[in-house]
């Protein structure tokens, strides 16, 4: 089953809850919570207080990508402030502190992924295959929403697809950057299941009609 997850980034933030319940009530699966820290990419978004106030206002199983550099730091603090799912970036410590951070949200009874910057290789998620509950492909330079979707990405999609399935895990495969309804089918038939998307949504004049537009319905 494919699965939409609209990004918060590109949302009114003088209205929060009611752009969070717009886009549940539009048929988003979960909700995607960029969190950037101005090192470890150049921009700096939402951090803790803030996802704790929609974890008060929302079920939406919230998706919280951490650009941060060595996450383990705060990977417990964003699983008690209510996200459902953390994703870690790869690049942003050693395999040996990301195997711990990841460790540690499983502890916690979230779910965690690890994420690769577009110059990172496919192989690079081997070390955690056996530990992740997803992987994310970003599929522009993360720092910003309403970037240009890289095609030259989709092969490592199919790569990462083919890899899960030789680690007979059940391991989701999510894509961030550019998703729309012109560029989604390419996902999809790469191996995606799991579909971020900020303006593509946020923007749309009828959300409901750009996120079914996007899952291919
Ligand atoms: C970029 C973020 C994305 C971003 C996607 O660093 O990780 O989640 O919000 O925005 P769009 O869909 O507009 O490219
Ligand atoms: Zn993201």
């Amino acid at each position: 089953m494919i699965l939409i997850a609209p990004s918060l980034l590109a949302a009114d933030f003088t209205r929060i809850a009611e752009e969070v319940d717009d886009v549940r009530k539009a048929g988003a699966d979960w909700l995607h919570y960029d969190v950037m820290d101005g090192v470890f990419v150049p921009n700096i978004s939402m951090g803790l207080p803030v996802l704790e106030s929609i974890r008060k206002g929302t079920d939406l199983f919230l998706d919280v990508h951490l650009m941060i550099t060595e996450p383990i730091r705060y990977a417990r603090r964003f699983c008690e402030a209510g996200a459902d799912l953390v994703n870690i970036h790869i690049e942003a410590d050693s395999a040996e502190h990301t195997l711990s951070a990841l460790q540690e949200i499983r502890g916690m009874d979230r779910r965690c992924g690890v994420t690769l910057k577009p110059a990172t290789d496919a192989e690079a998620v081997i070390p955690f295959l056996q530990t992740v509950d997803l992987i994310l492909v970003m599929t522009v330079e993360p720092g910003f929403g309403g970037q240009h979707f890289m095609s030259d990405m989709l092969p490592k999609v199919r790569r990462i697809r083919e890899l899960i399935q030789t680690s007979g895990r059940d391991i989701r495969l999510e894509v961030d950057g550019g998703v729309d309804p012109k560029t989604a089918p390419a996902c999809i038939e790469a191996g995606a299941d799991t579909l971020v998307a900020g303006s593509a949504v946020f923007r749309a004049s009828n959300r409901k009609a750009a996120i079914d537009a996007i899952r291919g319905n």
